[in-house]
């Protein structure tokens, strides 16, 4: 059923017939996954085989070198008996985090979604494509004020805590309680670029240190409110781990109540604007303002830079820079306005 034998054999089959053909070789058990299919001519395809079909209808079979490729996690699921429509419904993406891998399995409970044996068994083979994981998390949506996430463990020891590395940055982690996006990297390591070493940052809404770790290390004085106490002790654990407690002062409480006087303000939150009062009253007078928002595409970045400018109440708004950080949902983005406020 897969390649690495060495055998150069193809069957050419019409465009229009790709996907029939390949599940119908691949249940005669001669489709060879360990090579690429590849267009034959304008209107034909070169499926891998690993001899002659006997009962798949194909237009031809010849001797033809195709790629040799990477097995990925269809070959995977192949070879664990998945059929086409099975395959299809298995994670398309997936995220190590650490020694865990956060999977989109999409919605359990939507027609077509695979069972859950299914699931335990895709699981196991992104185990099988990433020997450093040993756990598979199914990612669910992300709930509430303090962005819980819904997670559920679909294969391997279930140890959801972890310490991922991202440019250089330690994050001990535990994915069943907290968030981790991937999708935020280069804004993690960004904030580690822009800021100067002995600058004052005002983090209003830390997490488990995202922005404020790299921050940290690169020298700044980081103050970091964060209302949730499971990331709130995270929080606390990374600055030891990274060796920055002594500039970092964690606090567990709404940002709103903290007092302080900052250089930078960070306002990682999607609603952040609604607490543009406090981040202003903390930000000394030419100090920059990083404010993220969940902004349908069509009003970025218009609206979170009126936002801003309303809440500046006469203090003059200079924007920086802006930037699409990731998707956030349909038609809605995960944006930021960099600004300086005098
Ligand atoms: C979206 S998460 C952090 C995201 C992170 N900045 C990132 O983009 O990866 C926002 C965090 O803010 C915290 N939070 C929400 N409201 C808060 C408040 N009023 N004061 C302090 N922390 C708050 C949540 O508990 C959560 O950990």
């Amino acid at each position: 059923m897969t390649g690495g034998d060495g055998n150069d054999l193809a069957a050419v089959v019409e465009k229009s017939r790709t996907q029939t053909a390949i599940d119908a070789l691949r249940a005669e058990g001669v489709y060879d996954s360990g090579r690429s299919v590849e267009p034959y001519d304008g209107s034909h395809i070169a499926v891998p085989v690993t001899e002659a079909p006997q009962s798949t209808a194909v237009t031809d079979v010849r001797p033809l070198e195709l790629p040799r490729r990477e097995r990925g996690l269809d070959d995977l699921l192949a070879d664990r008996g998945f059929s086409a429509s099975e395959i299809d419904a298995a994670p398309g993406s997936w995220a190590v985090i650490g020694s865990v891998i956060l999977a989109d399995f999409g919605d359990v409970s939507a027609e077509g979604s695979l069972s859950a044996d299914r699931r335990e068994a895709a699981g196991e083979a992104l185990l099988d494509l990433h020997g450093e994981a040993d756990t598979v998390l199914a990612r669910g949506g992300i709930d509430g004020t303090r962005r819980d996430p819904t997670a559920e463990v679909v294969a391997g020891t279930g140890d959801t805590e972890t310490i991922h590395v991202e440019h250089g940055t330690k994050y001990a982690v535990d994915l069943s309680r907290v968030m981790f996006s991937p999708g935020n990297k280069a804004e993690r390591a960004r904030m580690g670029e822009v800021v100067e070493s002995d600058e004052r940052v005002f983090d209003m809404f830390a997490g488990i240190g995202y922005f404020a770790l790299p921050m940290a290390r690169a020298g700044a004085e980081v103050t970091a409110a964060e209302i949730d106490p499971d990331s709130y002790r995270l929080l606390v654990e990374n600055a030891m781990l990274n060796g920055v407690s002594e500039r970092f002062r964690a606090v567990l409480g709404d940002c709103r109540n903290v007092e302080t006087t900052a250089d930078r303000v960070v306002m990682g939150y999607y609603e952040a604007a609604d607490y543009l009062d406090a981040a202003l009253e903390s930000l000394v007078s030419g100090g920059t303002l990083h404010l993220h928002e969940a902004t349908p595409e069509k009003l970025f970045p218009e609206r979170p830079i009126a936002r801003l400018e309303a809440a500046a109440d006469g203090r003059s708004v200079d924007v920086l820079d802006t930037r699409v950080v990731k998707s956030h949902s349909a038609g809605v983005v995960h944006g930021v306005v960099d600004a300086r406020v005098d």
